[in-house]
């Protein structure tokens, strides 16, 4: 991707920092994340228009807080500090940051003072605060232009060094017009121009797939999960007849899974291969009880038989990866400079026989990847996919897994799927387990011992901590009524009302 007049958003820690970059690109300008620490020179190189620092949980007043490298001011590149963007900008031109009296948490008001930044905003707009530390005294050439009731300093500028800052978050709906903080900072202030759309990433990138690739072939493994899918699709588009997707079906994919995908990839220009591999995942699995013992021998499993297609097919090929921008910013690689070995791809062994590595979706975001695969012809089914284990239904039915637990686990997770989308209830991640527990019922006139089930609805917006979903009690009354009266082998059915933590997602 071309990065000139981009916004490079400066990560100093914090959990918006995805959230900023993705409402530059909506606002369609191209947006990266760059560590704090990136050298002032290597910003240069970017070209970029604007710079925002990410807020973080640290106090720039103590030892190891996160900083940058003090050229980024002499760029003649507008920033905008947020958070504590503003409290290290503060600290760094010689204001004075310290705790505030008390924590500010929450929509607060503000009042706002006439600024470039707030054009088009009331004096008075409600804003998400989330800190402890304040400026209490702006560095000398700033004018403070913002204020609460706690918070003395919420805003403040220095219009000749062009930095912008803010205490609140405008990135965050809760923030009522934030987003036009944010546009008036993009356009009016870094005088950026739209440079950035999901049609121009495709060009961009069938050009450059086409230019790495030149006459070789690329294969790539399909997990049926959205990356790997978006990114065969993509592929398939810049080399039609020159993808090879190899899909090993472990036997732990959910009810009709392994048709869809087969009838998804059947109308784009690529051969499938799907290797079925069930029996031998399952042989490997019998007596197998501990989740971390299941999860190596399927992960062990999955590399080994992938490892022996690629052996086949991928002579002189190219190896695709679905990796997208947020494991490339956590496994803090830059954006586009290094592209890793596939050596270190995947814990795939190292004798693999493939020339390089194609990772089309580097740059974009998840949910960029949903549109991008709707762009492409995608099904509803796989671009809406919710986060799908790799382990698959084998960590979901606890304890030893076996053909006809997994086959009544099938059956349960189908009805509780079906019965969410006739709801048109809307939950982050739902799916049904079968635990190891036994439980008497009565069918008619026979006793039934069978298993008990579990449903699991969650909200998340990042999986890293979760509620359950408050699911209305006629849809779980429904949802139990089907599984015990369709699914012989269970004959209880629960609800985990456990969040996350203390829980995890997965029951293993
Ligand atoms: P936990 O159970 O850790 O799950 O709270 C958080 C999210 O991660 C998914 N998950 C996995 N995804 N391979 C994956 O690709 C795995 O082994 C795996 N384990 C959990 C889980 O479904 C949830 O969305």
């Amino acid at each position: 991707m071309d990065t000139s007049k981009c916004i490079i958003v400066m990560d100093f820690g914090g959990q918006y920092k995805e959230l900023i970059a993705r409402v530059v690109r909506e606002m369609g300008v191209y947006s990266l994340i760059l560590p704090s620490r990136t050298p002032a020179e290597k910003l240069r190189e970017y070209d970029p228009a604007g710079i925002i620092f990410s807020g973080g949980p640290h106090s720039v007043y103590k030892e190891g807080a996160p900083s940058c490298d003090p050229g980024v001011f002499s760029l003649n590149v507008p920033v905008l500090g947020i958070c504590y963007g503003m409290q290290y900008a503060a600290q760094r031109f010689g204001g004075k940051v310290q705790p505030g009296t008390v924590s500010e948490y929450g929509e607060t008001k503000v009042e706002l003072s006439a600024s470039p930044l707030f054009k088009g905003l009331s004096s008075r707009e409600t804003m998400l605060m989330s800190h402890t530390d304040i400026v209490s005294e702006p560095p000398a050439g700033f004018t403070v232009t913002a204020s609460t009731e706690n918070c003395p300093v919420a805003a403040m500028e220095d219009r000749e060094r062009k930095i912008y800052c803010v205490q609140f978050h405008p990135e965050v709906n809760r923030s009522a017009h934030g987003k036009t903080l944010l546009f008036n900072f993009i356009f009016d202030i870094c005088g950026a121009h739209k440079n950035y759309s999901l049609e121009g990433y495709i060009e961009s990138q069938i050009t450059s797939i086409r230019e790495q690739v030149k006459d070789k072939n690329v294969l790539l493994g399909l997990s049926g999960g959205v990356d790997s899918a978006v990114a065969a699709a993509l592929i398939a588009k810049a080399l039609p007849g020159r993808l090879l997707c190899v899909y090993v079906d472990h036997g732990f994919m959910r009810k009709n899974e392994t048709e869809q995908i087969k009838t998804a990839f059947s109308s784009l220009p690529l051969k499938l291969e799907a290797i079925d591999a069930r029996a031998q995942f399952l042989q490997k699995l019998k007596g197998v009880t501990d989740p971390e013992q299941k999860r190596k021998i399927i992960g062990g499993e999955f590399v080994k038989t992938f490892a022996e297609a690629a052996k086949k097919y991928g002579e002189g090929a190219f190896l695709a990866q679905g990796t997208i921008y947020p494991d490339v910013i956590e496994s803090g690689a830059d954006n586009s400079a290094n592209i890793k070995s596939h050596h270190n791809v995947g814990g795939l062994p190292k004798d693999m026989p493939f020339i390089g590595l194609v990772e089309p979706l580097r740059g974009l975001f998840k949910d960029e990847v949903r549109k991008l695969g709707k762009k492409l012809g995608l099904p509803e089914d796989i671009v809406s996919r919710q986060p799908f284990p790799g382990p698959g239904l084998a960590i979901r039915v606890i304890g030893e897994v076996t053909e006809e637990k997994l086959n009544a686990l099938r059956e349960a997770d189908y009805i509780f799927r079906e019965e969410m989308a006739a709801a048109n209830v809307a939950a982050s991640q739902y799916f049904a387990v079968l635990t190891d527990s036994r439980s008497v019922g009565v069918i008619g006139d026979f006793r039934n011992y069978g298993y008990v089930a579990c449903l699991r609805a969650v909200i998340t917006e990042d999986f890293m901590t979760a509620q359950f979903a408050r699911l209305p009690y006629e849809l779980l009354e429904r949802v139990s009524s089907r599984i015990v009266n369709e699914v012989r082998l269970i004959s209880r059915v629960c609800y985990d009302i456990t969040g996350k933590p203390p829980a995890t997602v997965e029951w293993e």
